[in-house]
């Protein structure tokens, strides 16, 4: 574990260049695939300023990931995506961040359905293999996203215009789970195999459920282990960590799935959250639930972002909040800490499977889109838009290093 100890030093930077183009354009549109719940955040003192990049920090230890022992991840963009790590602009300095921060990856997009089977039967595993194998080849973990998702943009239109009965819709289910999993068997740690496939009324009603009802989810498991035996599989969804009463359905699904031998490793939060909600006495009691069946608690999707939109009293512009102030970095600092430490509170050695933030730096982060149209910013990561460490990070590496929250 490096644990050299630096003094914390805002930079001081110039003003924010990018809210010039932050005024005007409609409030916030959001889609589905994060936490809804509503939230406030209260102040708390701190120093340091703005930029164009952003407040950063000199952080205390070299490497976040040595201070932990299970994968601290992050998820990227790659191929020809905006911000890939993989050609254009941003890759060099991105992957440098990367390895000397990170021991798992995440593929933010490039492995969800219509990427890798565009064409039923035709498979596209280039990009997944590039980013996969150059992960291998420094050392680095890669986490799996994902096997079944309903979501609309990535569901390939050859599966949306299928025409089959139940079983023929299981098949073709089963195929991309097998073609999937047993191409990239031995090289990733594990799998988000379904993704999403609850609301707090039950199970969602997506046109995987209203194709198949709720035996989709099974049949993708059992193809998944089948196709990969050394993977982690988890069961992934948002807002699962505000005690709602989604949690328990995805907890009836589990019992049910133990009851009757039907794999499954795990449960990832993605954990989109917000500064004010949820508590973290519900993180706590919720990790505990998992905990509690023996399944691998994996925080899969961490962000935690300025602007709350889903605060019934958020209405843009009022309240938009438009710079990241030094205060706000701090309270971000410690809420990110808070959690971290939450999670090594609850969830024993054995059952973590560690911790991933959606996203690298706050000039890709996928809130702006789902919160502002891409209108306006956010920063909800732990680096800035120049790459440099923001307090929040060092709140993850305190956490990690067992030191108080601050
Ligand atoms: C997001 C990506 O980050 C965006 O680039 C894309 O436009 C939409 O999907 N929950 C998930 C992730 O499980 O797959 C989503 O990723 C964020 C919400």
């Amino acid at each position: 574990m490096v644990n050299r100890k630096f003094t914390v030093l805002f930079l001081l930077l110039g003003g924010c260049t990018i809210l010039a183009a932050c005024g005007g354009g409609s409030g916030s549109n959001p889609g589905p695939g994060y936490d809804s719940s509503s939230g406030s955040s209260s102040s708390s003192s701190s120093s340091g300023s703005s930029s164009s990049g952003g407040i950063s920090v000199s952080l205390t230890f070299e490497n976040l990931y040595a201070l932990a022992e299970f994968p601290i991840g992050v998820s990227v963009s790659a191929a020809n995506e905006p911000y890939s790590i993989m050609q254009g602009e941003w890759s060099e300095a991105q992957r440098q961040v990367i390895e000397q921060h990170f021991s798992s990856i995440t593929p933010g997009n490039i492995m969800k359905m219509s990427y890798l089977q565009p064409v039923q039967g035709q498979f596209t595993f280039e990009n997944a293999d590039a980013l996969v194998n150059y992960a291998l080849s420094r050392g680095i973990g890669v986490h799996a996203h994902t096997l079944v998702w309903h979501s609309d943009y990535q569901v390939p239109d050859w599966m949306k215009n299928f025409n089959g009965d139940k079983d023929a819709w299981l098949q073709i289910i089963e195929d991309h789970v097998a073609g999937v999993a047993s191409h990239f068997a031995g090289r990733v740690d594990s799998w988000d195999v379904v993704n999403e496939a609850f609301e707090d009324s039950g199970y969602r009603d997506s046109l995987f459920y209203q194709k198949m009802g709720a035996d989709y989810i099974e049949t993708a498991f059992v193809a998944a282990r089948a196709a990969d035996a050394g993977a982690d599989l988890y069961y992934n969804d948002y807002s699962i960590s505000s005690q709602q009463p989604k949690l328990d359905h995805v907890l009836a699904m589990v019992d049910d799935f133990k009851e009757r031998d039907v794999p499954i490793d795990g449960i990832g939060f993605q954990m989109h959250i917000h500064m004010g909600s949820p508590s973290i006495a519900n993180i706590k009691a919720s990790l505990q639930k998992v905990v509690d069946r023996g399944l691998k608690v994996k925080i899969t999707e961490l962000d935690i972002p300025i602007n709350n939109p889903f605060d019934g009293s958020y209405s843009y512009p009022d309240n938009y909040q438009a710079v990241l102030t030094p205060e706000l970095a701090e309270q971000q600092k410690l809420r990110f800490c808070e959690v971290v430490a939450a999670y090594l509170e609850v969830v024993p050695t054995h059952l973590r499977g560690g911790i991933t933030v959606w996203g690298l730096f706050d000039r890709d982060t996928w809130l702006k889109q789902a919160f502002f149209d891409n209108n306006h910013e956010e920063w909800p990561l732990l680096f800035n838009h120049d790459l440099e460490p923001k307090p929040a990070a060092q709140g993850v590496g305190d956490a990690l290093m067992g030191e108080e929250c601050l």
